[in-house]
Order: structure tokens, then sequence, then C-alpha cells
């Protein structure tokens, strides 16, 4: 809902109670009296980069203004930062500090903050409330929301984890100015995402205004965030617990995944790894009999993202990884496959040898129209 000062708000109810989405340019400093009650008399800790406190140092100070405390915590910049020795170094700082059960934290920063700040948060004296104030568009539009936390292993990313939902998400869409286009880009696939299984609307408008959204443009931005987010809570309080409906918004990130790692997360960005991820099932689906204008104008639009090309990559290597992502269930992988605009659905089975031979003709030219359906 967009309110008189073109902020819009949403709710979401989930298991653990309700999260309020607040939406908008300004919207950190609009919130602050909104925040002032869950922060009074409260120890508070807002956690974030160097690089977020070089960028945004001032609205980094004002947070937690209410508090009778504010401890700062750091983490390097980038997905190392999503490790259990900075969770442990950060729970020992908490407890030092004297963290209690209901102290505060707040998550300031891109997806691997808010990964990292909410498992922290949920895990440290058993739980304490955690804000999530995403900086980076991926985050507002889908990584903020829905509670899902985590860390790396070795192994694998998102490796471990758990549901912690934010008492509130602020995503203060000001915020977005100072992203670079590919981040724009990356985020914007993830809107992309939701849209075409989700929300006809929503990809009309981010194809209308997809030059202005690359450019930042402020007031292009703000309705398309909430858009996404709207999207995200009807699948979210659908299926809080990812035990179904909630995988639909794995769509291109079965293969997504898979290319990150065999790239060893270089080259490509998360969005634009699963921007070739829906390609692929777009091609997949094709092949199993779905009609041709959406795969058209899919391609058409990721066509305009102009994204980095894909690197060569082995059908075998993408293969073993997808095999053993923390996506797949011990019955095998599941494909999040388009049927309509609009539409989307699980689908299970599909074996090695046809994956193989879609991946075959996909690889090296990720864009071409699919060569043939049923
Ligand atoms: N990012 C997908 C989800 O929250 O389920």
């Amino acid at each position: 809902m967009r309110t008189a000062s073109g902020i819009y708000r949403q709710k979401l109810d989930h298991p653990g109670g309700r999260t309020e989405i607040v939406i908008g340019a300004g919207a950190l400093s609009g919130e602050a009296s909104g925040l002032a009650d869950w922060l009074e008399g409260r120890t508070v800790f807002v956690l974030s980069t160097p690089r977020l406190a070089e960028l945004h140092g001032e609205v980094l100070e004002s947070l937690g203004g209410a508090a009778a405390r504010v401890v700062r915590l750091e983490v390097p910049d980038g997905e190392q930062a999503k490790s259990l020795a900075h969770a442990g170094r950060l729970w020992d700082e908490m407890l030092e500090s004297g963290g209690k059960r209901d102290s505060r934290l707040i998550a300031f920063g891109g997806g691997t903050v808010g990964d990292l700040g909410g498992f922290v948060a949920g895990c440290f004296l058993r739980g304490i409330e955690v804000v999530q104030a995403p900086t980076t568009l991926l985050a507002q539009v889908d990584a903020a929301i829905g509670g899902k936390t985590a860390i790396d292993l070795t192994g694998g990313k998102n490796t471990v984890g758990l549901f912690h939902h934010p008492a509130r998400v602020i995503e203060d869409t000001a915020l977005l100015a100072t992203l670079p286009r590919a981040e724009l880009r990356s985020g914007l696939v993830e809107v992309v995402k939701m849209a075409a299984l989700l929300s006809p609307p929503l990809l009309e408008r981010v194809e209308q205004e997809l030059d202005a959204l690359l450019a930042a443009d402020a007031a292009a931005l703000a309705p398309v965030v909430a858009g996404a987010a709207a999207a995200k809570c009807g699948v979210v309080e659908r299926d809080p617990a990812e035990g179904g409906w909630r995988r639909i918004l794995n769509f291109g990130h079965t293969l997504g995944h898979a290319i990150e790692g065999a790239l060893n997360y270089s080259h490509l960005r998360h969005g634009e790894a699963v921007a070739y991820g829906m390609l692929f099932a777009l091609q997949l689906a094709h092949s199993r009999g779905l009609d041709e204008t959406l795969g058209e104008r899919l391609r058409g639009l990721l066509g305009r993202f102009e994204l980095p090309p894909l690197p060569p990559l082995e059908p075998a290597d993408l293969w073993a990884l997808m095999s053993r992502d923390k996506k797949a269930t011990e019955s095998g992988l599941t494909w999040v496959l388009p049927r309509a605009l609009g539409h989307g659905e699980m689908v299970s089975g599909i074996d090695r040898g046809e994956v193989f031979q879609q991946l075959e003709t996909f690889l090296p030219d990720p864009f071409a129209r699919p060569p043939f359906s049923l």
C-alpha cells in the first residue's frame, strides 16, 4: 500500500508474528519514530561493513537513535563475512559488551550482512529481535524478506541457517543510487524471476521502465521494489518454511547456483547467473510443451540487460554441482519451470540424460530460440 508520503507499506504474517515492510526513498529516516519503541531502553547492535560506513556513514550513525546504547559491529565486505568464524566473533563481542535476551540487532547492508545478521541474531541467547535494513536491490526485493538466514560452509553457500523473521524490514530506495549498474541488473533479475511467475503487471512495468531502473532512477525503483516485495510476501505467507510452494522463488536458481559454483563465484554476480538459469529453465520448459510466447518475451527482456557473456562450462561439472546443491532433496532435483505468464510449476524427475542434452545446446548460445518442442 502506498501512503501519501510516497512510502509503501506491506505486512508479512508468518508463524512467528508479523513483519512490517517499509519501502521508499528516505524510508530509514522516516521510520526513526516507528523504531523508537522497539529500541527504547535497550542495547542495539548495528551490523555493517567498512564500505557501507564509507558510503552511508551518516545514515549508519543515525540508526539506533532511540536505544539506550548503540554497539557497532563490523564484518568485511563480501561473501567471506558469512563464516562461522565471523559469527562466533560477533557473538563474543555481543556477549562481552553486555548483550541480553531483549537486546536488538539492526543489519545494515546487502544480502551478506542480512543473512549473517539474521543468523547471528537468531542464535544469540536463543534469539534476539532483528531489523533488516537492506542496501542493495537484490536484498530489498528478495533476500531481506521472508526470514531466511545463513552462513556458508567450505562445502557450500548458505548451508547452515535458520528461519528468523525480522520485526521490520526498512528498504530505503535512496540508498540504491550508489549501486553500480551491474548490481542493479543483478537485483532486477530477481524482480523478473518473481514477476514472470507471480505478477504479470510487475513484468510489464519492468519492461517499460528498464532503462530508468538500470539508471537507479528513484521514482522508477520504489514501485518496482514494492511490487516485488508484495509478490514475495504472498509466497512466504502461503509457505513460510519452504515446504513446497516457496520453491517457486527458485526459478533460475537450480542451474544459476551451479554456474556460480563452477565459476568459483567470479565472473558473474548472483542475479546474472540466475538470469542464465532462467533462460535454461525456459528451454527445458519449452522442450516439455511451453508455448514459446513467454520464452520470447523473457529472452527479449533479459537480452536488454546486456549480461556479461557466459564463460565456457561443462555439463558434467554443472550436473555434479546441481546434485549436491542444498536445494536438491533425497528424491533429486526439482526444477521450477514456467507454464505460462504468471504460472510456474515444480518439476522433479528430469533425468541426467535429458538435462545433459539440453545443456549441450544451451551453453554455447543461451539466448538462442530453443531448438525443438514436443
Ligand atoms: N530467496 C528465496 C526465498 O527467500 O525463499
